[in-house]
C-alpha cells in the first residue's frame, strides 16, 4: 500500500493510474476505522480497479473546538487496518497540507438551504466544512467513483448536490449503514459510550423501526413522530430532532412523500447519536394511505 502525505505524491500516484488506465475508487474517512469503513472500501473496490482512502480529521467541519480535539485519531492502527483490507493507498495529509494559507478567510463551498437543516442547524458551519473538503478531495484524487454511507443521510445529499451542482465527474456509490446486531448504528463516537449507555444506545434505531412500523400502521406523521420523542425520551435520552422528511431536500413533511426519511439525533450524556431511516412508498400517498414500506437503512 502507498502512503502518501503530500499533494505532488498524491498526483503522481494518480497519473500512474491514468497511465495504467485504472479506475480510481475514493473513500473519504476521518480515521479510526472500523467495520462500516472496511464496507465503503468493499464496495468501491467492487467499483474501481484501485482503491484509496483518505484519513484527516477536517477542522472546518468541527464547529465544537472540544469535540474536534476528542476526535479519535489512531493513525497507525488505521494504516494497519487499510493493508489487511488491500487497499492502494492511503492520504494522509496535514492540516497544512490541505489549508495551506489557514483556514480563516479562505474560500468555501457554501453546502447551501440543505446544509443549514436538521445536523446543519444543530452543527452551523458543519456542511459547509464537509463540502469544501469534499471538493479538495475530489480534485486532489480525482476519483472515478466515491463511496459514502447512508449513515450520515444529509451529508450524502449535500455530496449529491456538490457533484451535481459544481459538476463533478466522480460516481457516487451510497453503502447501506452498518449495525451491531442489536441495530446500534456503527460509529466513532460509540466508543464514546459507558456500558450502561452502550445499553441503551439501540433504542436509537428501535424509535426509528417502530416510528417506521406506524407509518405503516396508517397513523399521521405528526402523531407518530410524537410518539417515537416520547418513547425515545423515557429510554433516558434528550432528543435533538427526530422528524420525517423528504431524501432530496431534506424538508420537514408532515405528510408521507414517496421518498422520505426519518431522522433522529439524540443525546446520551455527553454522546450525541445520530440514525436515519428511508421509508419509501410505492406511489404519492395522501395523508389517509394505509401502505408504506420502510426499508432499514
Ligand atoms: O463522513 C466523514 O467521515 C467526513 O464527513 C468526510 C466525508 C470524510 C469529510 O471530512
Amino acid at each position: 500500500m502507498r502512503i502518501l502525505r503530500d499533494i505532488s505524491s498524491l498526483g503522481a500516484w494518480r497519473r500512474d493510474m491514468v497511465f495504467d488506465a485504472r479506475r480510481v475508487g475514493f473513500v473519504p474517512t476521518m480515521g479510526n476505522l472500523h467495520t462500516g469503513h472496511m464496507g465503503l472500501i468493499e464496495t468501491a473496490r467492487h467499483h474501481a480497479d484501485a482503491v484509496i482512502v483518505s484519513v484527516f480529521v477536517n477542522p472546518l467541519q468541527f464547529e465544537d473546538r472540544a469535540d474536534l480535539a476528542r476526535y479519535p485519531r489512531t493513525e497507525q492502527a488505521d494504516i494497519e487496518a487499510l493493508e489487511r483490507a488491500g487497499v492502494d493507498a492511503v492520504f494522509l495529509p496535514t492540516e497544512t497540507t490541505l489549508y495551506p494559507h489557514g483556514q480563516k478567510g479562505m474560500v468555501r463551498v457554501d453546502a447551501g438551504p440543505l446544509g443549514e437543516r436538521m445536523e446543519g442547524a444543530a452543527r452551523p458551519g458543519h456542511f459547509t466544512g464537509v463540502a469544501t473538503v469534499v471538493a479538495k478531495l475530489f480534485n486532489l484524487v480525482g476519483p472515478d467513483v466515491a463511496v459514502f454511507g447512508e449513515k450520515d443521510a444529509q451529508q450524502v445529499a449535500v455530496i449529491r448536490r456538490l457533484v451535481s451542482d459544481l459538476d463533478f465527474a466522480v460516481e457516487l456509490v451510497i453503502e447501506p449503514t452498518h449495525r451491531e446486531p442489536d441495530g446500534l448504528a456503527i460509529s466513532s463516537r460509540n466508543r464514546f459510550l459507558s456500558d450502561e449507555q452502550r445499553r441503551q444506545a439501540p433504542a436509537v434505531h428501535r424509535a426509528l423501526k417502530r416510528a417506521a412500523e406506524s407509518l405503516a400502521g396508517g397513523h399521521s406523521v405528526p402523531a407518530t413522530l410524537a410518539g417515537a420523542r416520547h418513547w425515545l425520551s423515557q429510554q433516558g435520552f434528550d432528543v435533538d430532532y427526530l422528524v420525517y422528511c423528504d431524501d432530496e431536500r431534506f424538508e420537514e413533511q408532515s405528510q408521507l412523500v414517496p421518498h422520505g426519511r426519518l431522522l433522529v439525533a439524540a443525546r446520551l450524556g455527553a454522546v450525541r447519536l445520530i440514525d436515519n431511516l428511508a421509508v419509501h412508498t410505492p406511489q404519492a400517498l395522501g395523508p389517509t394511505a394505509e401502505r408504506v414500506g420502510a426499508a432499514v437503512s
